[in-house]
């Protein structure tokens, strides 16, 4: 029998990434450019980042089509993100998408880009469900509920900024490189955790909902206080800072999962990446009996691999796309499976 591969393709901010997967190899191959262009602005430029991708985005396909030996033909599924994210961005992807359906009778399927971080997690490791997964980007900050891929509750998610928003605005204040969450990261390894006592907006809520402005604007108002800043006191802070969000999301992490009376809890998205963050929750969720895990350092951030991933669980289950389909550039994560 032929085997299943299926191609992913991720343009929704400003990595252009290109995989194919293979439900019984795994990924085959994989490629990401991420664009170094908006550095020098300290955030991303849509209009950069669009155009980026259309240089990109057809050399990269042809690279990761010659490194896994494949012809399009070969292919039983394309799946794209349609959003959330930029829309110029988005429809970079997405034409592309399409056009390489239509020419070759592939197959198409719009992916959530929430849905892929989620799904990073069944990219090297068993993806055990009904779990709790925390999605914390640059974009997001969410806890759903996963009962089995394609069936997700919200539990809680941000009222404003995002948690890798919080640590990219914060290092950009202490004068840090972009992007923001690695370098807070690596200062803040010098530092006193408890240095300062920074606000963990909305613990005693109740609920799973979080809040990082306050952090922000506490964060600012130390700093501007400070007459002689040394690398000391940026590191200080910047560990003190890093403890703040690290801190919050474990209470309400802890809180969903005992909620939801899982016993399996995985963490996705850029931030995942923070050593820290899974230190943290290893030591608190691991006490109470809980499985923490979460995916390889190079699935954690935007990556076309978890988009492939995700389509083909959507492609196993039919869900497919006309060429009708559409970017959106906000929106949560719906279900696509019914109880
Ligand atoms: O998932 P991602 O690549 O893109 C979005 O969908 O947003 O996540 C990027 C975010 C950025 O905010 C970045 O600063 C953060 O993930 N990030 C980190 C670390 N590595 C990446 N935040 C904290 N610690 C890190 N080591
Ligand atoms: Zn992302």
């Amino acid at each position: 029998m032929k085997e299943k591969l299926y191609l992913g393709i991720e343009t929704s901010c400003d990595d252009t990434s290109c995989a194919v997967y293979s439900p019984d190899r795994g990924v085959i191959a994989h490629r990401t450019a991420a664009q170094l262009d908006h550095e020098k602005y300290g955030g991303v430029v849509p209009e950069i980042a669009s155009r980026s991708h259309m240089r990109s985005l057809l050399p990269l396909y042809s690279s990761v089509m010659e490194d896994a030996g494949i012809e399009p033909i070969s292919l039983s599924g394309i799946a794209v993100t349609n959003g959330p994210g930029l829309t110029g961005s988005l429809l970079v992807g997405l034409s592309f998408a399409k056009a390489l359906a239509y020419g070759f009778g592939i197959p198409l399927t719009g992916v959530h880009h929430l849905e892929g971080h989620i799904l990073a997690n069944a990219l090297t490791g068993e993806f055990v469900t009904p779990s709790v997964v925390l999605v914390v980007s640059g974009g997001h900050s969410q806890l759903i509920k996963v009962d089995r891929p394609g069936l997700y509750e919200f539990l809680g998610g941000t009222r404003d900024d995002a948690a890798g928003e919080a640590f990219d605005k914060i290092a950009k204040m202490l004068g840090l490189p972009y992007p923001g969450g690695p370098s807070l990261e690596k200062t803040g390894k010098n530092g006193n955790r408890n240095a300062y006592d920074f606000p963990r907006a909305l613990k005693n809520s109740g609920k799973c909902d979080l809040s990082f402005s306050g952090l922000k604007t506490s964060v600012r108002l130390k700093f501007e206080s400070i007459e002689d800043i040394s690398d000391k006191i940026i590191a200080d802070i910047a560990a003190s800072a890093q403890e703040a969000i690290v801190d919050i999301l474990a209470i309400k992490s802890k809180m969903a999962v005992e909620e939801s009376g899982v016993k399996r809890f995985y963490i996705a998205g850029g931030v995942a990446a923070n050593q820290r963050l899974r230190d943290v929750m290893l030591e608190r969720l691991g006490a109470g009996g809980i499985k923490v895990s979460w995916p390889e350092m190079r699935y954690c951030t935007d990556n076309a691999a978890m988009i492939a991933c995700a389509g083909y669980y959507h492609f196993s289950a039919g869900k497919v796309d006309g060429l009708e389909l559409n970017t959106f550039p906000r929106g949560g994560l719906g279900s696509w499976v019914s109880e």
